[in-house]
């Protein structure tokens, strides 16, 4: 079991972009990709709440955006999944976690992995072209998974009070921290992040489709059973030539 983990954080797992609605799971089940293949998550949620937090220039503009549930412009996206992507980390792979999340980011991300990332490979393996994994969740488990996340400030360990809920009462099972509730949770911002889903982000999906490279999972199932489905998908990319 140890040896067979160890083969699998040495692997190259390429690119593995994780599609789906606010809600469906994809920042939980990156989180089971970085444990299994060691490759990192890189949440564009994530690096553009870090953005608000610092108060940089970046997030001052991202914030009002965000509040209203909208899509920041795929100009300012691009900055910074670049920058994260050059990163030593993303050699062997990276799980992308809310990118892309328009035609014209996939678009980008199609030209960008081209030329900076399969072009400079010294190493002459294959190239490993994205796995994109759709998740699939009916609207009704979205407004619920949505309404009922916690998260923990301190180790950002995902909870919900209805399918996962904490040992204690809106304390983090690892260190204690009080759990907060996302600002972009609350239902009147909800229903703007799922309706720029359904007009912007569905087109994400038919872009990859017309590629054939969509693989879609039914995401409505317990976690265990999703995150198997995602490591069979995975799993199957080896036998295409990524080792
Ligand atoms: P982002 O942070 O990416 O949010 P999102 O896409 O709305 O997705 P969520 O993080 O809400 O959900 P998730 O799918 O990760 O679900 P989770 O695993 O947490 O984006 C936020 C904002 O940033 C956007 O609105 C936009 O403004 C901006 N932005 C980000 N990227 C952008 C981009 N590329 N371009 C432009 N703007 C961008 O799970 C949810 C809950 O469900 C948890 O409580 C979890 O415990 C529970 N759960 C998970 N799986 C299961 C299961 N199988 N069964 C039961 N419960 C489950």
């Amino acid at each position: 079991m140890a040896n067979e983990s160890a083969n699998e954080t040495a692997r190259n797992i390429g690119p593995v972009i994780l599609l789906g609605p606010p809600g469906a799971g994809k920042g939980t089940q990156s989180k089971q990709i970085v444990d299994r293949y060691g490759v990192p998550q890189i949440s564009t949620g994530d690096l553009l709440r870090d953005h608000v937090g610092r108060g940089t220039e970046l997030g001052l503009e991202a914030k009002a955006i965000m509040a209203r549930g909208e899509l920041v412009p795929d100009e300012l996206m691009y900055g910074i999944v670049a920058t994260r992507l050059r990163e030593a980390d993303c050699q062997r792979g990276f799980v992308l976690d809310g990118f892309p999340r328009t035609a014209a980011q996939a678009g980008w991300l199609d030209a960008f992995l081209e030329k900076e990332v399969f072009d400079n490979r010294s190493d002459k393996r294959e190239k490993c072209p994205p796995v994109v994994i759709q998740l699939l969740v009916d609207y009704t488990q979205l407004l619920l998974r949505l309404t009922g996340r916690r998260s923990c400030p301190t180790c950002g360990r995902l909870y919900n009070i209805h399918s996962q809920p904490p040992l204690v009462d809106e304390l983090c099972d690892v260190d204690g921290s009080k759990l907060v509730i996302r600002d972009d949770d609350r239902e009147s911002v909800i229903s703007g992040r799922l309706a720029a889903y359904e007009t912007q982000t569905r087109r994400v999906a038919d872009y990859y489709r017309a590629q054939r490279r969509l693989v879609a999972i039914h995401a409505d199932r317990p976690m265990a059973e999703v995150t198997a489905q995602i490591f069979g998908v995975i799993g199957r990319r080896f036998q295409g030539g990524c080792q």
